[in-house]
This record gives structure tokens, sequence and C-alpha cells, in this order.
């Protein structure tokens, strides 16, 4: 992968359901170490983008480029290409232990990661906290914690590229908190984090530039002051679909990239 080939690469994306385009035309790229977040009310796709990154639908058009190559005809081969996603849901494994459920990932025949699966796992937890948890049934946790679990098993196979479906959801301030710090130390480390999420202000904390979606479609990208200026925004929260008007950004499609293109600082 060259310096300039964007980890993520999803180009004229188009997902339909029966009669429903859940996904129209969408295009967006994430950077090295960028952090993009996919925003949108109720509906707007968000979660279908995640599902077609992750093979899980399949698009009636357009492409989706892992660091310069198509992405993997299976979710099964995304793990060996430094992919991980959390699910929208905690989709945790009810009745086993918070290290048993990190250590799923390691132990299938599908495991990328190298090292010693319990040094790896126990690692990940120390990061999140959760190593006094490790031996607890995740069913007896608080629901921050449950959170944190899910995340934690993203991060055991050291992904490049991490989907985050709604990581802030449910959380209070102080856990709000804490993700961002955990989200700002995967980026320095060089992760790329694709995040939906709903919840506004951790989007403009942790996120180098914003993807709009309503009923499908792009409606606006740029940075997140960019974006919160943007009436097109406004209009897609408040359902008035005539004040975006006919302009449809291209977020963003092919080099020259601005004002959509991965930021460089
Ligand atoms: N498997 C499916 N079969 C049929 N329709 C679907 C399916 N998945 C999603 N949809 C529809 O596609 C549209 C987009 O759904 P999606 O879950 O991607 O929205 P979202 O932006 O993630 O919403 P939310 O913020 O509520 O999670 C919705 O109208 C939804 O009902
Ligand atoms: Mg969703």
């Amino acid at each position: 992968m060259s310096s300039n080939t964007p980890r993520l690469e999803v180009d004229g994306l188009t997902v339909t359901f029966g009669g429903l385009t859940a996904l129209d035309d969408v295009s967006f790229t994430v950077g090295d170490a960028e952090t993009v977040a996919l925003i949108g009310p109720n509906g707007a796709g968000k979660t279908t983008a995640f599902n077609a990154v992750c093979s899980m639908v399949r698009p009636r058009a357009g492409s989706v480029r892992i660091a310069g190559r198509p992405g993997p005809s299976a979710p099964t081969g995304l793990a060996g290409r430094g992919v991980a996603r959390t699910l929208q849901g905690l989709g945790l494994f009810s009745g086993m232990t918070v290290l048993e459920n990190v250590l799923v990932p390691l132990v299938g025949p599908d495991r990328s990661a190298s090292g010693d699966p319990i040094e790896v796992a126990a690692d990940v937890l120390g990061r999140l906290g959760l190593s006094a948890r490790a031996s607890t049934a995740v069913d007896a946790l608080p629901y921050p914690d449950r959170k944190r679990v899910a995340l934690a098993r993203a991060l055991v196979t050291r992904p490049r590229l991490l989907l985050l479906d709604e990581p802030a959801g449910g959380l209070g301030s102080d856990d709000i908190a804490g993700l961002v710090l955990t989200v700002r130390g995967l980026s320095a480390d060089g992760c790329s984090v694709l995040l939906v999420e709903h919840h506004v202000d951790f989007v403009m904390e942790v996120a180098d530039r914003v993807v709009v979606l309503d009923f499908g479609r792009v409606v606006a990208c740029g940075t997140p002051d960019e974006v919160r200026a943007d009436p097109a925004v406004e209009a897609a929260y408040l359902g008035l679909e005539a004040a975006a008007g006919p302009h449809r950004p291209t977020c963003p499609r092919a080099p020259p990239r601005a004002p959509c293109s991965p930021s460089t600082g």
C-alpha cells in the first residue's frame, strides 16, 4: 500500500433490500490513522455501510477497497486483512467470562494475530481497564463494562482498520471521556477508525472528518466544523429534504479529494 492509498475506499456503493434503497451511490475514504465518523438519522444507512464494508451484505453496485485491494468476499476474511468491527448491539457471548469473550477471535481457524492468545487478550484487557474483570461472567457486568469488552474483542486482532457501530451509545459522560482517549490512542498507534455514532459531542471530539448520510445518500462531508455549519446536515436531522437541495457531495471518490480528503496534519 502506498502512503497515498486510503485504508478504506468506498466507491459508489449502492445496497438495496427488495424495493428499499438503503445506500445510494455512497463514496468516502478513511485514510491512514484517520478517524472518520458516519452520522445521520435513524435508518440513514450507516450500519448497512458497515455491513457492506464487512461483506455482510452484497452491494448492487460500487466497490470496497481495503488498503488498495478489493474487500474480502466473506466476513471471515476481514481479520486477515486487518479489519475488526463492533456491532451496534453488544453481541457478547452470554454465559462466558470476559476473557473467554475476548479470546474468541484469537482461537478460531481464522485467527490472524500473532503471539500467545492469553497474553494478547490480557494486554488489551489491561489497556481498557478490564483486567480485574477477566474472570467475571459478562452477564454480571454493568453496561459500560460490557461495551468495553465488545471493544476489547475487536482490538485483540490488532486491527489496522476498526469499525465502531455506536460505541458511545448508552454510555455516561465519564465513560465517553474514556472512550475519547481510547479512540485517540488507537489513532496515535496508526489504526484507522470508521465510527457510526449519534452522540454528536463525541463525534466532534474524535473525528478528523465526518460523512453525513440521509436516506442512504451522502448529504454532507468535511471536518467536524464544516459539517456542523452545513445547512444540509440540519435539514437531514430535521427531515427537511428540500433544504439539502440538489447538491450531492462526493466524499471523496478519487483524488483530488478536497474538501473531503483525508487530513494530512
Ligand atoms: N437486512 C435488512 N433487510 C431489509 N431492510 C434492511 C436490512 N438492513 C437494513 N434495512 C433497512 O435499511 C435502511 C437502513 O438501515 P440501517 O440499519 O443501515 O440504518 P442506520 O443508519 O444504521 O440506522 P440506526 O441509526 O437506527 O442504527 C433502513 O430502512 C432499514 O430498515
Ligand atoms: Mg445502525
